[in-house]
């Protein structure tokens, strides 16, 4: 299967995304002409989900590269930098903004372009490149967790891990998608993932369009729907993977890996070896992106709170390594300890990477 609604797309015109804080209500696409815009619509919400926001950012140094219109090839190189500082900073948890940015600029400057048409030229092969790779690496993810998943096909999961959230299938959901292509029907429980409601919002209308079997319950419900068998396996995606393992992923990821843990459920990690960061140890070196209180207090407009009420908004948390029972990679199933199944993994994923 292929994604029906591609979050993030390049056209000859430039970057196109799908205005994801207007789902469900309608499809509107949005070209963004300029960094600024690329940012606002990272730091919004527009397009989100990790894989999703490094694309963006990738495709988002060429928007800036057309707009700026460098006269040299050192000024060229400037400006790349220059937008990777910019777009770096707008959403700090999910390693693959920056990971891709660096990425993008290491080509730049590795390219030897000659002429600034040079360096644009490098800049966007290489985000096309990433993005073919996270489309690559989305379907085998979703190969590798339907074998593991096939006979535990009542799931739970967090937040938007699919074809809106990634350059391809997705995560989670496109483990989701596997097992419905192959036929083992999947129902799906889908948390509403407050405040921002991508679940609801998100996930319930991306798997209703595609046919799977899907409910809906407040986040407040996972314990009751463990408890009451109708959780076989929860599955989710993530941000940023520490080298120990740790997982940073959608605030309320952590809650449901200690629920799953005392129902005896297994509790998976599904992303792409770009959400792995070999650089962060743990978790307590991750940075979590704390979004403002006004996403608390109110939701499309109406209060749902007083006013000035104080608000502790993080938008991740971090999950230990020893809750999780394992991650589903491109690279396969890594199983504990992680530490060493994570390292294998990432070097051999780092062969196909930019220098
Ligand atoms: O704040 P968001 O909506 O960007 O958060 C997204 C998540 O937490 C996803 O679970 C994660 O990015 C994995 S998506 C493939």
């Amino acid at each position: 299967m292929r994604a029906a609604v591609a979050g993030v797309r390049w056209d000859v015109g430039g970057l196109v995304i799908v205005d994801q804080r207007r789902l469900p209500a309608e499809v509107v696409e949005w070209r963004l002409d300029s960094v600024d815009e690329v940012a606002d619509a990272i730091r919004t919400l527009a397009v989100r989900g990790a894989p999703a926001i490094g694309l963006a950012g990738a495709y988002g140094i060429v928007v800036g590269l057309r707009q700026v219109r460098p006269g040299s090839v050192e000024a060229a190189l400037e400006s790349v930098r220059a937008i990777e500082e910019r777009l770096r900073s707008v959403r700090p948890t999910a390693v693959n903004l920056s990971g891709s940015l660096a990425r993008v600029r290491r080509a730049a400057v590795a390219s030897g372009a000659t002429s600034p048409e040079g360096v644009v030229a490098a800049v966007l092969a290489e985000a096309v490149a990433i993005h073919a790779e996270d489309r690559d690496a989305t379907l085998a993810i979703g190969r590798h967790g339907a074998r593991l998943l096939a006979d535990t096909p009542r799931i739970l999961t967090h937040c938007n891990t699919g074809r809106l959230a990634t350059g391809g299938d997705g995560t989670a959901l496109s483990v989701v998608y596997a097992l419905a292509a192959a036929g083992v029907m999947p129902q799906v429980l889908a948390t509403e993932s407050r405040p921002l409601l991508q679940g609801a919002r998100l996930t319930a209308w991306e798997l209703r369009a595609a046919g799977v079997d899907v409910r809906l319950i407040v986040d407040s419900a996972a314990g009751a729907a463990m408890s009451g068998g109708l959780v076989q396996a929860v599955i989710v995606g993530c941000d940023r993977v520490a080298a120990n393992g740790d997982t940073a992923n959608k605030i309320g990821t952590y809650q449901l890996a200690v629920l799953a843990r005392h129902h005896g459920i297994p509790f998976y990690v599904a992303g792409p070896l770009s959400s792995f960061d070999a650089e962060t140890p743990n978790g307590h070196a991750i940075v979590v992106e704390e979004r403002s209180a006004d996403e608390v207090r109110g939701f499309g407009g109406h209060a749902t709170a007083p006013a000035d009420v104080p608000v502790w908004n993080p938008a991740f948390d971090v999950t230990p390594a020893e809750l999780i029972t394992a991650f589903v990679t491109e690279a396969g199933v890594l199983e504990p300890p992680f530490g060493p199944s994570i390292a294998t993994a990432v070097a051999l994923g780092a062969g196909n990477a930019t220098p």
